[in-house]
């Protein structure tokens, strides 16, 4: 699990994660944009480094774009594609997550058992 879903507010901070999930050196991060929840790995494409210029800030101040603290490239939320700055055109890497019942999961995540059977819910 990533986080509950209501840590993700509308262009509000972000949540940082590891990736990959498995003890994974680099990190990714999740925000919400229009309903919807994305993630990217946390990795500008002009120089690699990571995006937030404190931890979790993601979205510049209209909470409608994603931007990137080092150079201020502008990338879309949706698509992750940079629309200005030094690697316009390049994309952010992006996860597959979901939203199930409150919580926020990396798409082949299986869901966690919740009622003591021991079983994932879905698989
Ligand atoms: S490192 Fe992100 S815009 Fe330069």
């Amino acid at each position: 699990m990533i986080c509950e879903a209501s840590a993700l507010a509308e262009g509000g901070d972000g949540v940082r994660f590891d990736w990959p999930p498995a003890g994974g050196e680099g990190k990714a991060f999740a925000v919400r944009h229009d309903g919807e929840v994305r993630a990217f790995v946390n990795r500008c494409p002009h120089l690699g480094v990571e995006l937030d210029w404190q931890p979790g800030r993601f979205f510049e101040e209209s909470g409608l774009y994603l931007v990137c603290s080092t150079h201020g490239a502008i990338f879309e939320p949706d698509t992750g594609r940079c629309i200005a700055g030094p690697c316009r055109g390049a994309r952010l890497e992006a996860i597959a997550v979901r939203e199930r019942e409150g919580r926020i999961l990396v798409q082949d995540e299986p869901t966690e058992p919740v009622n003591g059977s021991g079983f994932p819910e879905d698989t």
